[in-house]
């Protein structure tokens, strides 16, 4: 009996990640724009996945397929681009970061005191308990949002920090999110610290926060349980083959310039942009649920993962706007203090106008949108990932507190600025 329910578990946990089957990762490092644009142009023509975008001379981590492993690879040769294996069998490595997060887990010293580990990966209902525990336990600090539901019906929320209960008009408001994409857990964890250190210290009292550690709770789901790589909402209602393809790309979702660069109208594609700007209830909830707030907001901060690189607008021509000056100078201010709380395993940030860093030109993010709509500092955060290595795809988590750590004390500098820049006293 014991013995059959182990090798029936056995079983399930190894036809994990079969999609995977044959795929093969590269290390991609362009030398100059030209190789950058090339790279860029892949993800249109060929449909690679970047888990890590690459920029000029900074590695970027390619996701290929079976069937376009030749052609990739001889486009990079007829480039003269540089490349290197990553991983040989993509589904043997995430059995094996299986185990590492297993292990993690298990090892894990507790939820200590604040009930969130920052040693593991914690499950979406895990980050749910987090929040409404936070909620109860500093009931004068923080008010727990729930603006709408997903498409599989799962609660939206988010946190709204405050001494003055957001009554201060004078306050500037800080706005932070992460989870975007699926797969990025590293940025819902780092979000969570964030929250974490804001019922702990009473230094950033002169701010009012909004904190969305996970704006796509479908996706992050599906990250754990199908697809370790899923990127997208869940939604089925927005093509005739979304039920085969379902998801919307919620960072290409917005309006602003939606739909017109680097997105895909099949929906099988990760970049589709949906039927309509604002078509996702995670988006639509995050446009309008923030509405009132907006005149206020004077630094957004979205995460992602990774690459270790601080973007800002405008992600659809790389022009630069009215606040270009101050978007690069509070952006290097926060890469400089990451760097002095860093380690050496990460490389430094580069900070820079999203289309002159990647080389990718896109069109409805969140980070064009919010400075469309007037907040002056709108940032990208890529978070560090994984060196030149053999480790997997995602962060080791014994790094999760260090990436935590040291992006908070970048964002305490960048409300710091952003507060003298642009707020109201
Ligand atoms: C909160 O963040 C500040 C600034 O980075 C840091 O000095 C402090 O030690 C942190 N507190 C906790 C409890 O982590």
């Amino acid at each position: 009996m014991k013995a059959s329910a182990l090798l029936l578990l056995f079983a399930v946990a190894n036809a994990k990640h079969e999609q995977y089957q044959g795929w093969k990762s590269y290390f991609v490092k362009p030398s100059n724009r030209v190789q950058l644009e090339v790279l860029g142009s892949v993800v249109q023509n060929y449909g690679v996945d970047f888990l890590s975008n690459p920029a000029v001379e900074r590695n970027g981590l390619a996701l290929v397929k079976p069937e376009l492993h030749e052609e990739f690879i001889k486009l990079l040769e007829d480039h003269g681009i540089a490349y290197k294996l990553h991983a040989e069998d993509v589904k043997a490595q995430l059995d094996i970061d299986d185990k590492l997060f297993e292990t993690r887990r298990r090892e894990s010293s507790g939820k200590k005191n604040e009930r969130i580990p920052f040693d593991y990966y914690p499950e979406l209902e895990e980050i749910n308990e987090y929040l409404e525990y936070v909620a109860e336990q500093y009931p004068n600090l923080v008010t727990i949002v729930y603006p709408g539901y997903t498409f599989e019906g799962r609660e939206l929320k988010y946190l709204k920090i405050s001494t003055t209960n957001f009554e201060d008009e004078d306050k500037p408001i800080i706005l932070i999110d992460g989870g975007f994409f699926g797969r990025d857990w590293i940025t819902s964890a780092t979000v969570l610290f964030a929250i974490y250190n804001l019922t702990q210290t009473d230094m950033l009292h002169d701010y009012d926060w909004i904190l969305l550690p996970v704006v796509n709770p479908d996706g992050y789901k599906y990250s754990f349980t199908n697809d370790r790589f899923w990127i997208k909402t869940r939604s089925t209602d927005q093509h005739l083959f979304s039920t085969l393809c379902p998801g919307v790309n919620a960072n290409r979702n917005f309006n602003f310039f939606w739909n017109t660069l680097d997105t895909s109208y099949t929906p099988c594609a990760d970049n589709y942009a949906g039927n309509k700007p604002l078509s996702e209830r995670e988006t639509f909830v995050l446009r309008f649920s923030l509405d009132e707030f907006i005149p206020r907001i004077v630094l957004y901060i979205s995460m992602h993962s990774y690459g270790s690189l601080i973007l800002y607008p405008w992600g659809n021509d790389g022009s630069l706007s009215n606040h270009a000056f101050a978007l690069q100078s509070v952006g290097v201010a926060m890469a400089d203090t990451i760097y002095a709380n860093s380690l050496p395993d990460f490389p430094r940030y580069i900070v820079g106008n999203s289309v002159l860093v990647t080389g990718i030109k896109t069109s409805g993010t969140a980070v064009d949108y919010a400075h469309k709509l007037g907040t002056p500092l709108s940032f990208n955060l890529e978070l560090p990932g994984i060196g030149e290595g053999t480790e997997g795809f995602h962060l080791d988590p014994k790094y999760i507190e260090q990436v935590a750590k040291e992006t908070w004390a970048g964002i305490v500098v960048g409300a710091r600025r952003a507060a003298e820049l642009f707020g109201r006293t």
